[in-house]
């Protein structure tokens, strides 16, 4: 009787959920992702060997995968949303599937300087190659690999620019200066999509970037004064430039649907929604919107540059649901979780499109 009844009213629940969540795709899901740690499921662990230890993964995994946070990334919600199993780091050669496309992105990884490891042009040069040897093993008879259809079925998301911005403030640059790098940062997204774009790839999905300024990490860092925050207690400067960044990436998304006709853009306002949490957290169920859960020193940031979440006097908060900001740079699993529902919700993208619209 019991089960029956569970099962009823879980039944009743899917039955009730907004369509969003429920993926209609006929076609095997693929996708290639691009960016930093907001997207990174293991990359620069594998990569580069470096360890990232417990708490990082508690929620979720029960152990550490090499993702920022205290469980799954937006990238995995979305994942999750077309029911395809969570991408694989590009670089993880043991164990890794690449079956429904691979993951690029690395922890640190802005767009300038180029050609150094793991900048966005050498992640596209990393999925060039990935593309080539696809071919290379298909024509020598290999099943799995992904072949031209796919590769031009496949989404392929870009979230990066966050650390060329923050590199730039940290370099001691001014605002001027700051906003003067933006362009030469938008000029390599476009690069980058028009590569994948000349290779096939027809279905992009491309996220802004976040209110760096609320960032408790920048926040113990910079030190503000009072008049340098917003009404939201977010340092008003490097808010202000990732909103210049956001203005040209929505004009290079535009200009770039016009010049290729065959291609769907999809320009997504994550900005908006982090602020929102932000500055609507008690709404949301979270307590402390600019401290870390995870870190060192208590109230207001909980952060100390020298005592960062995974090292061992770092002190986490039992409930990681009620933080947004994990480490002081990246989001909880919690967070991460409502990220993706408003973006599955299609209210902040441009054009209105459902996520799953590439395997549709
Ligand atoms: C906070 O929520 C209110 C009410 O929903 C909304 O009007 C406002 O835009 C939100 N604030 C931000 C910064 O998004
Ligand atoms: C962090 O460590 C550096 C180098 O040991 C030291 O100079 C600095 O004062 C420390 N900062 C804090 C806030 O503990």
């Amino acid at each position: 009787m019991a089960s029956i009844s569970i099962y009823c009213s879980i039944f009743i629940l899917i039955s009730l959920l907004p369509r969003s969540t429920e993926s209609l795709c006929s076609t095997k899901p693929l996708i290639f992702s691009f960016g930093d740690s907001n997207s990174d499921t293991g990359g620069l662990v594998a990569g580069l060997g470096y360890s990232i230890s417990p708490p990082y993964g508690r929620t979720f995994f029960r152990r550490s995968t090499g993702r920022l946070t205290d469980g799954r990334l937006l990238i995995d919600f979305l994942c999750e949303s077309v029911k395809t199993s969570f991408l694989r780091p590009y670089m993880e050669s043991l164990g890794s599937s690449f079956s429904n496309g691979a993951n690029f992105a690395v922890v640190g990884s802005s767009t300038l300087p180029k050609s150094i490891p793991f900048a966005l042009n050498v992640q596209i040069m990393q999925f060039l190659h990935f593309k080539s040897k696809s071919s290379e093993l298909l024509a020598s008879g290999s099943q799995k690999m992904i072949n031209d259809d796919g590769f031009q079925r496949a989404l392929y998301m870009i979230d990066i620019g966050q650390n060329d911005i923050a590199d730039a403030f940290a370099k001691k640059y001014s605002y001027a200066q700051v906003v003067k790098r933006i362009p030469l940062v938008l000029a390599e997204i476009k690069n980058a999509i028009k590569s994948i774009h000349d290779n096939g790839g027809r279905k992009f999905w491309v996220h802004n970037t976040g209110p760096l300024g609320c960032l408790p990490q920048k926040l113990w860092l910079v030190k503000p004064s009072s008049k340098e925050l917003d009404p939201h207690g977010c340092i008003s400067s490097y808010n202000s430039a990732a909103n210049l960044f956001n203005e040209g990436l929505r004009h290079l998304c535009a200009q770039l649907r016009s010049e290729m006709k065959d291609a769907t853009i999809i320009y997504v306002d994550i900005y908006a929604i982090k602020y929102d949490l932000i500055a609507n957290a008690s709404k949301y169920g979270f307590s402390s919107p600019l401290m870390a859960c995870c870190g060192f020193g208590g109230p207001p940031y909980n952060y100390n540059i020298n005592v960062t979440c995974s090292h061992g006097d770092a002190q986490a908060c039992n409930e990681g649901s009620k933080f947004i900001s994990w480490d002081g740079i990246h989001l909880t699993e919690a967070a991460n979780s409502i990220l993706a529902s408003k973006i599955l919700s299609q209210q902040y993208s441009t054009p209105r499109v459902p996520f799953d619209f590439f395997c549709l």
